[in-house]
Formats: structure tokens, sequence, C-alpha cells
């Protein structure tokens, strides 16, 4: 009974102090992404790969963070060749995570646990085992148009040669020779994916069929793959090259893609899906939602906004912290960088922030682990969506990995020079949930990828048990983004120097937070009474400090003057609202005490 009391208290209070909690945006643009790589999450049945079940026993963690949305990279029937984006059946599940079954197990708890499910669409290929490709091989119809297949040229020696120069993302040509059709059939990945054929309806209205198949089973949207590589030049030229001289002559940067990548039609191919997913919008009454990986020039990435007319996806993916930023960065970088997107996006788009991927080194290796927390923070409290790839909540780092254990196509096919350019299995090791076999991730001391030793203190048991850690910071950066100020504040962005970064967010008057990081190696003192911040009154308080700061929480701090320790990171808001944030932290505790 006395528990209730308190609960009612707390919900009191938490609502007279947190003014405009009833906002008008949409699940997707409040909430955390978080991408769940399967095969690294949770082994359920000790065979050294996660799956399903392993992930539906592991959801809680993710309500524990404070995340509300789940992303799952690609768990559907595979040889894989390219780990799962080589899909041999769109609407089956791969025995290796487990059953359509187990699926519905893992939807139903993420709906009780008031988690949205992402799944990844492939679109642009499928595996060489699919049922279409088999069939199209041997010209059986349908099938016989569903994938690009073009006739030899042949060389002055009368030697036959692929069709173009185009060259496979994962290295080597993207022409492979098939004797049974005497054509070469288009694959931009690997030799087992190969590239659907987008010129034929059919395969337009195949892809349809898929998303409309995870739509009626209950998913909330898609993380649409490779979207810039659906359509080709159909006067099939040559690319020009891209004069990059880092890359060899068989690499994906040897050339300038203008005839492979971001050809028209791939926008409206966007925007046709959309028109799919917002037709269960419309039934459900729930946004459903598309999230495109469209690495590209940066003019390209936003056209595939689309227009407010008829929209793309709800977000092409923000990858500029990824390709613009590095552990040498100034300040002014990161201010360039964060105007790059935000100046260039449309008027009425919204942003997204992406620091880490199961493609990408990982952000505490790209920028080192001491600033886990700075790009942890950054991302979760400026605008937007937040997103966060496995493990970069807890500091995992890549782990070295020797061109023997190496797995993933993209660096077996470098070959021992190189391959460390381009393996992304150093990004997906096994999650790391606590110091027991395996880091927790598999009873089986053998798994699919080696466990980073590390784990044995970098853990998230570990990390929950310490009174500060990475997971610990992680998770008050991702509750502030409750407060309106987070979700629909204004942005200011201001160098301080070359070092320091600070931002601030306002609105109206509700209590304004400024963030401010020292990326450097030096100790720093900064004044925040700048013109841009002139409207943050000066009783600033600490709500949160990265892990190497000695500042306490609630603490005071001088606004014009503030000492700053090397890579410490600060989020002030004034006395007002940290009080807010304080009780609203204590009403989710008094929350999950008691629900
Ligand atoms: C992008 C995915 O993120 C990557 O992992 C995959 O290899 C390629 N697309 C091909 O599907
Ligand atoms: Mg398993």
């Amino acid at each position: 009974m006395a528990h209730k009391i308190w609960l009612v208290v707390f919900l009191t209070t938490y609502t007279a102090l947190v003014t405009s909690a009833q906002i008008s945006l949409d699940w997707w643009q409040t909430t955390v992404f978080y991408q769940v790589y399967p095969r690294s999450f949770k082994d359920s049945d000790g065979d050294g790969v996660g799956d399903l079940n392993g992930i539906t026993s592991k959801l809680d963690h993710l309500v524990d963070a404070g995340i509300g949305s789940v992303w799952l990279s690609p768990i559907y029937k595979s040889p894989m060749a390219d780990f799962g984006y080589d899909i041999a059946n769109f609407t089956d599940v791969d025995p290796i995570f487990g059953n359509l079954d187990d699926f519905d197990k893992l939807q139903s708890r993420a709906k009780e646990l008031g988690l949205k499910l992402i799944l990844d669409l492939v679109p642009n290929h499928t595996s060489n085992e699919s049922i279409w490709f088999i069939n199209s091989v041997k010209k059986i119809d349908p099938y016989t148009d569903y994938y690009v297949w073009i006739d030899p040229k042949y060389d002055e020696n009368g030697n036959r040669v692929p069709p173009t120069n185009w060259l496979s993302a994962f290295g080597g040509s993207a022409w492979e020779w098939r004797e049974e059709r005497q054509q070469y059939y288009l694959h931009q990945f690997v030799v087992q994916q190969p590239d659907l054929n987008y010129e034929n309806p059919r395969v337009v209205e195949e892809m349809k069929n898929a998303i409309r198949f995870w739509l009626d089973k209950g998913v909330d949207g898609f993380r649409v793959d490779a979207v810039p590589y659906l359509f080709e030049d159909q006067e099939l030229r040559d690319e020009p090259l891209s004069g990059d001289s880092s890359a060899l002559p068989t690499e994906a940067n040897y050339l300038n893609h203008i005839y492979t990548q971001n050809l028209p039609g791939t926008y409206d191919m966007v925007q046709q899906w959309r028109e799919v997913v917002d037709q269960k919008t419309a039934e459900t009454g729930e946004s459903k939602i598309l999230m495109l990986e469209t690495y590209a020039p940066l003019k390209k990435v936003m056209e595939y906004y689309g227009t407010q007319e008829r929209p793309g996806g709800q977000f092409p993916f923000n990858f500029v912290m990824i390709e613009d930023l590095n552990i040498n960065s100034t300040a002014y970088d990161f201010n360039t960088t964060i105007h790059e997107w935000m100046d260039n996006m449309p008027s009425w788009g919204w942003p997204n922030w992406v620091i880490g991927n199961h493609d990408q080194k990982r952000v505490g290796t790209r920028f080192g682990p001491g600033k886990i927390d700075i790009m942890n923070v950054i991302s979760l409290l400026l605008p937007g969506s937040g997103i966060t790839y496995n493990g970069d909540e807890i500091g995992m780092v890549d782990e070295i990995i020797s061109y023997e254990d190496t797995v993933d196509p993209a660096g077996v096919n470098a070959g021992p020079d190189r391959y460390q350019l381009f393996s992304r299995d150093p990004c997906r090791t096994p999650f790391q949930w606590d110091n027991t076999t395996s880091a927790g991730f598999s009873t089986s001391t053998k798994t699919w990828l080696p466990v980073n030793p590390n784990y044995l203190t970098l853990n998230l048991e570990a990390e929950v048990e310490a009174v500060t850690s990475h997971y610990k910071v992680y998770q008050k950066a991702v509750a502030v983004r409750n407060f309106p100020t987070i979700q629909r504040g204004s942005l200011k962005v201001v160098p301080l120097s070359e070092q320091v970064l600070a931002f601030s967010r306002e609105l109206e008057e509700n209590p304004p937070f400024v963030v401010v990081v020292n990326l450097g190696d030096n100790k720093e003192n900064v004044n925040l009474a700048v013109d841009d911040f002139e409207n943050i009154p000066n009783d600033l308080v600490v709500y949160l400090s990265s892990v190497n700061s000695k500042k306490q929480q609630g603490s005071a701090v001088d606004k014009s003057d503030l000492d700053l320790d090397p890579e410490e990171i600060l989020i002030l808001t004034t006395s007002r609202g940290y009080i807010c944030v304080v009780h609203s932290l204590l009403y989710c505790c008094a929350f999950k005490l008691f629900m």
C-alpha cells in the first residue's frame, strides 16, 4: 500500500514538473533504434551463433537502457555467404536463428515491453540459392528476367569478357558468367548475391509482397539495405575512374559509380515502398517506417527524403559522423559536420545520427575508447532519432582478428595483405553480457567469431554494478531524450576552442540543456557566456558527466569559468531542469518497481 502511495506522489510530481510531456511527435522521432546483429547478440542453444530466442531473452536489457525500438539485421533463410544479407527466402526465418514461431514469440515479447520492431529489408539482391535465381538460371518463367542477365562482349582476340567494367562492392568484377545461360549476371556484392532486375514489374511486386508479409505480421517498419544499388544504366556504359589513389583497380572505390548507384528510378522505388507502408499506417493508425541505408554524396542522400507530397523514407541514415569525423577531429570539424546535415536536410525532414553499425569499425575504435561517452551523448542529444549499434552502449571495441579467422567475405576477398582494411568481423564479435563463459553470449566456448578477451572487465553486468560506467552514462543520456527540450528544442552549436565543443538545446519555458565536450588531451578552461548561449541562465548544474569526470551529478558550475579535464563531457541544465530530470528518473524507477 505504502508503495502505491509513493507511486502516486511520484506520478503527480512528475506530471507537474514536466510541463509539455504531451507532444505531437511520432514514436520514430523520439525513439532510440537499437540495432541487433542477430548472430552476435545472444545464443540460446549453445551452437555458438546468436538466435531469435536469445534475442527474446535479452529484450529486457533494451528496456533497461531506455531504448524504444529494436532493428534486427536479417533473420531470413540464408546460406550466410554475407551472413544473412544473401536471402534465399524473404518470408521465412533461417534455422540458425529459429523459425517463424520463434519470431512470433520475439514480437509478442517486444510488444509486451513496449518495443517497436524493425526488420531489415534487403531488396537489391537475393542469394544464389533462392528458388527465383535457380529458376532464372534455367530460364523458367516467370523468373527468366528476375535478375540482370547480359550477353558477353568479346575482346580483340575473341575472348569473352564481361559487358562492363563495373566492380563489386567486395572487390573484383560485378559480373559472373553462367554456362547454363551463356550469359553474365550482375552482382554488386558477393558472387552469391545476384542483383534483382528492378526493370521487371514482377520483381517490384515480389518485393512489395515481402514488405506486406511482415507488415501483416505486425512489424513496425524496415531498415532498407543498399538502396543506391537498385537500378543500373540501361546503356551499359563503363564507369569512369574515381581518381582514388588508395584503391586497387579491382576495388570498388577505383570507379566513380555514376551508372550503378543512385539512378533516378531508385528514388521512385523508395517512394513506392513508402506508399506500401503508409497503407499499413492508415489501416492500423500506427506509423510504419522506412529508414534507408544510403551511403552516397550528401546531396543525393538528402533526395531520399523524397518530397513532402511524395515522401521517401522517414529518413536516410545520416553517416556524416562515420564518414567525416575521426579521432583527430577538432571542435570546428564537429561543428561543420553537424551543420552539414542540419543545413542540407529538407526543412520538413527529421534528422538522425549514426555512429556505428555492423559494417564499420566500432565508434570506440574509430574515436578511441576515451571518446565513447562523447560520441554516445552527442549523437543522442542532437535533434533527431537516436541510433545505437549493439555493444556501443557498453563501449565495446573492435577485436583484432587474424586472416585465418576472418569469415567476412569483404575481408576474405581482399586477401591477407589488405583484409584489415575491409573485414567487418572486428565489429561483429559477440555481445559481452558478463564475465562467464564466452562473455555470457553462449554456453559454448567456440563462438562464430571470437569473443573479445577484454570481456572479463568490459561487460554489461560489471557496468551495471559500477557507480559510473559507459552504460550508466548511456542510460542517463537516453533518459534525457524524454524531455521536450531534447525532442523539439532548438540547436545552437558553438566550438568554444579547437578542442571544446558545446551545443545548446532550448525550448520556450522548458529547462534548457547544454552539452560541453573536451575532445582534446589537455585540460581546458572555457567560458559559456557567449552570444549564442545568452538565454541560458547562469545557475547551471551537472546533470550528467562522463566516466572520467570528477564533477558530481547535481553540482553547480560557473558558466563563465568552466574547467574541463581531457575528454570530459558534461550535460548541464538549470537547477529547475535538474529537479525535473531527477524526478522523472525516480518516476521511471518507481514505474519499473511497481508495474
Ligand atoms: C549493406 C549491409 O549493411 C552489409 O552488411 C551488406 O554486406 C551489404 N549491404 C549487402 O547486402
Ligand atoms: Mg544459436
